[in-house]
């Protein structure tokens, strides 16, 4: 018996404090480009105490189901549509994420990806490393401003989903003098502490942003909001940035609508079926497309593997972990049970 199992290599800094701690983990030790089967991961939960996941891993009620003495899941992201949470709840197994160090880090690339594709720079990168610069041009890679530009007209940011991340995006776009409009499932309550941010319903900032960014969680209300009818109500002038969970884009009608210059322009990080693009996405000229690195700086990274790694190790002394977002669990006779084994 071994008391964690960590699904694929984190950082150090976790896994030294796991060491600190003398447990007994056991890291699944594939490639760093790979990740474990469902077979492996079955194998690994049915032999441990504590699952340390990450956001590759589908963890279903059969992985859940494996141990009826399992403690807990401790995920590696902030996301957690990875995890049957319900399930996970009902079985009396506490769940936890990695809130609040990521916030920041992911803010910044939502602007790297906003900047990036309004000014077209890993396609004018491509074309200087081939070679084809041969004159400065005053139509070469025209773009669109983010600020007010020449004109003094603010660009309108439509944020879609204001937790943590959405209004560390806020802060960024008041630098840029943005007119900045929000829409949240929770309602107009959640702009009333952020002076300059609008209340908007999802149509009107759909149609009146120059910049729709996506930073909402994933759920079954927030799965395909984009889809093709609220992509038709964007400007054709306008951006969409992605940087939450694919899902909550229709990609297919995305294509659709990049292909038909129904919109300018999409900055992407995540996608419906990761790895996998929709098809016709790669081939555009208006998109920036990342490989789902929102949170991926050292300093980052590092800090979600401490996160991870004291969530694993609490749920393994039988303790509440500090971030468990299903803590009503922590009350049902299923947890107690798994407690007295
Ligand atoms: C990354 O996508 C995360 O949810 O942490
Ligand atoms: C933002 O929505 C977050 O969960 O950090």
């Amino acid at each position: 018996m071994m008391d964690i199992y960590v699904t694929r290599n984190i950082r150090h800094e976790g896994l030294d404090l796991l060491k600190q701690a003398q447990t007994r983990f056991q890291v699944w030790p594939g490639a760093e480009n790979a990740g474990p089967t469902k077979g492996e991961i079955l194998q690994g939960v049915g032999q441990a105490r504590v699952l340390l996941t990450l956001l590759t891993e589908a963890i279903d009620r059969d992985i859940l189901t494996a141990n009826p003495r399992l403690l807990g899941v401790a995920n590696y992201a902030v996301g957690y549509n990875n995890i049957d949470v319900k399930a996970a709840t009902a079985l009396g197994i506490p769940v936890t994420n990695t809130p609040g160090v990521l916030t920041e880090t992911t803010a910044d690339l939502t602007w790297a990806l906003l900047m990036a594709v309004a000014r077209q720079v890993p396609q004018s990168h491509a074309y200087m490393v081939g070679g084809h610069f041969n004159i400065w041009g005053p139509n070469l890679f025209l773009g669109s401003d983010v600020g007010p530009g020449p004109c003094g007209k603010q660009k309108t940011l439509g944020i879609v989903g204001f937790g943590r991340i959405g209004q560390a995006v806020y802060r960024r776009a008041l630098g840029f003098n943005m007119r900045i409009l929000v829409f949240a499932q929770r309602g107009p309550e959640v702009v009333a502490d952020f002076p300059g941010a609008t209340f908007a319903s999802l149509e009107q900032l759909l149609r009146q942003s120059d910049f729709v960014t996506l930073q909402c969680s994933l759920s079954e209300k927030t799965k395909y909001l984009i889809g093709q009818n609220e992509l038709a109500m964007m400007k054709p002038t306008a951006y969409l940035i992605n940087t939450s969970r694919g899902p909550v884009v229709d990609e297919a009608a995305l294509v659709t609508a990049l292909q038909k210059n129904r919109i300018a322009g999409a900055g992407l990080d995540v996608y419906e079926e990761e790895p996998r693009m929709a098809k016709g996405l790669a081939e555009l000229s208006n998109v920036v497309l990342l490989p789902h690195i929102g949170s991926a700086t050292t300093e980052t990274r590092g800090e979600m593997a401490i996160l991870a790694a004291r969530n694993a190790l609490a749920l393994l002394r039988k303790e509440r972990a500090p971030n468990t977002v299903n803590p009503e669990v922590y009350e049902t006779a299923a947890y107690q049970k798994r407690l007295q084994d």
